[in-house]
């Protein structure tokens, strides 16, 4: 054992001499004795120097360590007797179950984790604030927004969506912008990604499209056949696969990109005026993509690459900042807009509706604590402040319900009162108790109406944010507006927003991804009613690309060209 233990000790300790001792001597190649004598000389005068100051230095240090130091306590902080050594009977044990922070140590690491987020769990984030630039109250009564140069703090989380807690943070996908901003009015929850539309647009089919793009049943694997598959069969998802199948959908970093409520919101002022709302945070930073083999690269070379990039900028003091610009469209506009507003799978032409910036928004601070400050953080798009509300968006009233069912089953009941999700106002509902809560209204009353002081609901001063409706009960799409069509939009894309560089990387990334395992059948159905649909050229392209040889009559296109 002893010898073990010189073994392990002797090559440190002589390394930090040898170290000075071997510059000296090669300082002395090639000069004479005498010399040699008298540099050797020196150098033992200045490393016995040295070394005295070093030692002097290291006491000086460990000293102030000590100071420093806390004591290791358990978790109930009563001070622990060992941070190396189990409670043994003798030197060679066994072991005695006494030892309550051993067990207590062994108990609490089986039980580190949380189920990771069942879509959005890799990711990372940032604080910072949202700060209004603009006067917004003819729209909204939103206590946050009515100061030009008011400041609220906010949280950010960025994701991708289909991988797991370990994935790549830079494969092909949409990446989440899920923004919590910490009003005076409790919180409101912005949770929306990097591209202004989605794949669908009824909550029906959200987990059929996820089950498509996550693992499958038998091979525990990502499937491009399923993906095709579901995509090819869902013909409102080609504005969003146009979009992702681009160089936008492989991010160069988190800081840029631009973020999008996608949903169509409803805005109230103090008249009680409505306004239907888009929210676009465009980057400062200015736009940039990784071309897919550069992706690819990174996903091999630094899986965590925009985790650490957001991190290092906000340590340099780089402070990422987004311009918020919002579109508004009157109330009365939308029954008569050329097609239905409340289609996420849809843009609003910014012709029609011109954004108006209102807003900064700065992450200039990093969590301490990733896991607390992060992985607990629960973004809920139910989350509105009086002076905003939902729209009819079919996709966004469900999501109302969605997410904070899943907290309570991830993180649990009273997710609500941790310090990343808890709201900077005071909190006075008719919940109570659950598991692990520990702030309560003492004895204020449990159940209303009381006649004995309890909190009381407003609601002439907090009207629900609403619109009329009427209507039998059904399953039904949407009523379709005048142009309601899958296909312009995203042939729009196609011929207009992107360059020609842009239009080559997506037909090879489009060519690249479904020559990977998707079946012939679904290559053809998904070149003749989908990329023929949205241009014409481009499903000639696709075509070429996979050797398919497709029917005239069969390639007709919708989308325009
Ligand atoms: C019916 C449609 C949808 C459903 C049911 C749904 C459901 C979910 C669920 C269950 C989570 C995991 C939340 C967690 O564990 O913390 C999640 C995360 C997320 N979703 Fe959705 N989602 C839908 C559509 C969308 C859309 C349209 C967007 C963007 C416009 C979006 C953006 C996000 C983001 C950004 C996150 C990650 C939030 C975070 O960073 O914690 N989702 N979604």
């Amino acid at each position: 054992m002893t010898w073990h233990f010189a073994q392990l000790k002797a090559p440190i300790s002589s390394n930090r001499v040898t170290g000075d001792v071997y510059t000296s001597g090669e300082m002395g190649k090639g000069l004479n004795g005498e010399h040699l004598l008298l540099i050797l000389a020196k150098d033992l005068f200045r490393l016995t120097t040295t070394l005295k100051q070093k030692s002097r230095l290291e006491k000086h240090v460990s000293d102030q360590r000590d100071q420093q130091k806390s004591l290791t306590t358990t978790d109930a902080g009563i001070p622990a007797a060992s941070d190396e050594y189990s409670l043994s009977v003798g030197p060679n044990g066994p072991l005695l179950l006494q030892d309550h922070y051993l067990v207590q140590k062994m108990a609490q690491f089986n039980r580190e984790r949380v189920p990771e987020r069942v879509v959005h769990a890799k990711g990372s984030g940032a604080f910072g604030y949202f700060e209004v630039t603009e006067d917004v109250t003819q729209w909204t009564r939103a206590a946050f927004l009515n100061t030009v140069g008011k400041r609220t703090p906010v949280l950010i989380r960025f994701s991708t969506v289909a991988g797991e807690l370990g994935s790549a943070d830079t494969v092909r996908d949409p990446r989440g912008f899920a923004i919590k901003f910490y009003t005076e009015e409790g919180n409101y929850d912005l949770v929306g990604n990097n591209t202004p539309i989605f794949f669908v647009r009824d909550p029906q089919k959200f987990q059929d499209f996820i089950h498509s793009q996550k693992r499958m049943a038998d091979t525990d694997m990502r499937s491009n056949n399923a993906q095709w598959d579901f995509w090819s069969l869902s013909p409102e998802s080609a504005h969003q696969v146009t979009f992702l199948m681009s160089d936008r959908g492989t991010p160069r970093s988190w800081r840029q990109m631009n973020g999008y409520s996608s949903h169509t919101f409803m805005w109230i002022n103090a008249r009680g005026d409505k306004f239907w709302v888009k929210y676009h945070f465009k980057t400062e930073q200015g736009i940039a993509n990784f071309t897919d083999a550069e992706a690819k690269a990174m996903t091999a070379e630094d899986p965590d690459y925009h985790r650490r990039d957001l991190r290092e900028a906000i340590q340099k003091k780089d402070y990422p900042v987004w311009r918020l610009e919002m579109q508004i469209m009157p109330f009365e506009d939308a029954a008569t807009y050329r097609f239905n507003p409340f289609d996420l799978t849809k843009v609003w032409p910014h012709k029609d509706y011109p954004p108006i910036t209102i807003g900064r928004l700065v992450l200039d601070r990093n969590p301490e604590n990733f896991f607390a400050e992060i992985e607990q953080a629960a973004f809920e798009p139910a989350n509105m402040v009086p002076g905003i509300g939902p729209s009819p968006d079919k996709m966004l009233l469900g999501r109302l319900f969605s997410y904070p069912d899943t907290h309570r089953y991830r993180i649990g009941t009273n997710y609500l009162q941790l310090p990343v999700n808890q709201p900077r106002v005071e909190v006075h509902s008719y919940n109570k108790d659950g598991s692990m809560r520990y702030r309560h209204n003492g004895d204020q009353p449990v159940y209303a109406p009381n006649s004995y002081g309890g909190p009381q609901a407003d609601p002439e001063r907090y009207p629900e944010p609403g619109w009329f409706t009427s209507g039998e009960i059904m399953r039904s799409a949407y009523t379709l507006h005048a142009e309601d069509n899958d296909f312009v939009q995203p042939g729009n894309l196609y011929r207009h927003v992107l360059s020609k560089t842009d239009r080559e990387h997506l037909i090879n990334n489009i060519v690249g991804h479904m020559s990977q395992g998707v079946e012939r059948f679904i290559q053809e159905r998904t070149v003749t009613t989908y990329w023929y649909q949205v241009d014409r050229e481009l499903g000639a392209r696709v075509a070429k690309g996979l050797g398919l040889e497709i029917a005239s009559e069969l390639s007709a296109s919708v989308g325009g060209e």
